[in-house]
């Protein structure tokens, strides 16, 4: 394992391990969910373990079968978190919210990527925060806004939506990525599990389309939302009952963001992001 670590595998943090990064050994037949958070990563790692497996809901948490790449484990060195994703068998499946720079076999592996309106993305947000539980939030060191507006300060500030699309832009015709939009999947999911299977090529029998859409609906993940929440390495969890599956809505961010907020993230998606990237994401105004 190398010592020296490029400054390209980013800062470390208790979300971020750059170790497992430098070390990661990445193999052709990989996929990776890439997202900024909140676009539906969790609903892509049901997605594609339920195309993988056909309809396998015996699992106790998602990020069992399609584990996070990049996230420290409290109870695991990195060697022991890279022998346990070596063993796995192919494909191999792993969520990553990693800038394109910071993935590892970003030119060789399979990329999946899903993006989502930064404005609903920046509420859904909001809540995955105010949703932890206070113990999380001591372990983990944060403290909860006091506000929505101080929170949508931070958020601001973060500006992890615009560092994630921004460099994932200039890839998006690379053969190896497939770029899905949120709001498209949740006005029609099918279209995208024949997009994935054919960008994959993967097998989608009539037989399963059924059990696949009904597995991956927003009802059946509210229903074993227990089954897509997170814990500490001692079970205990994250966020409070019910709440990581919440709404699932395309548009949520009308009933929170003031215009001028509104602005504000539209203002930095224009200055941000080139035009043809703003057209793709319906952003141009
Ligand atoms: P909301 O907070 O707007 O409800 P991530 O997994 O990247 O953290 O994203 C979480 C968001 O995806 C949440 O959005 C969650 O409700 C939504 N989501 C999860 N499963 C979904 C599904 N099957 N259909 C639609 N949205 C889903």
């Amino acid at each position: 394992m190398s010592n020296e670590l490029d400054a390209k595998w980013g800062q470390p943090s208790l979300m971020h391990d750059p170790n497992i990064l430098a070390n990661f050994n990445a193999r052709p037949t990989d996929i990776l969910i890439t997202t900024a958070p909140k676009a539906g990563t969790t609903w892509m790692q049901q997605i594609l373990y339920q195309l993988k497996t056909g309809g396998e809901t015996e699992f106790q948490l998602i990020d069992d079968v399609v584990p996070w790449l990049e996230i420290q484990r409290a109870n695991k060195s990195v060697s022991e978190v890279l022998e346990s994703f070596e063993s796995l068998p192919n494909p191999r499946i792993f969520k990553t919210h990693c800038t394109y720079e910071q993935t590892p076999g970003a030119d060789t592996v399979n990329i999946i990527l899903t993006s989502r309106d930064p404005r609903d993305a920046c509420i859904s947000f909001y809540h995955h925060m105010m949703n932890m539980t206070d113990q999380a939030c001591e372990k983990i060191g944060i403290s909860k806004p006091r506000s929505f507006d101080e929170y949508f300060v931070q958020w601001m500030e973060f500006g992890a939506w615009y560092r994630n699309v921004a460099s994932w832009w200039p890839h998006i015709n690379d053969t190896n990525v497939l770029w899905l939009k949120y709001e498209d999947m949740k006005k029609d999911l099918e279209p995208a599990l024949n997009q994935i299977v054919e960008f994959l090529q993967w097998q989608l029998p009539e037989s399963n389309k059924s059990k696949v859409l009904e597995y991956c609906s927003f009802q059946w993940m509210k229903k074993h939302s227990l089954k897509f929440t997170h814990h500490d390495e001692n079970g205990v969890p994250y966020f409070k009952a019910d709440t990581f599956i919440r709404k699932g809505m395309v548009g949520d961010h009308k009933t929170h963001l003031s215009s001028t907020q509104e602005k504000e993230i539209l203002d930095r998606a224009v200055n941000d992001l080139p035009g043809d990237c703003l057209d793709f994401l319906r952003l141009s105004y």
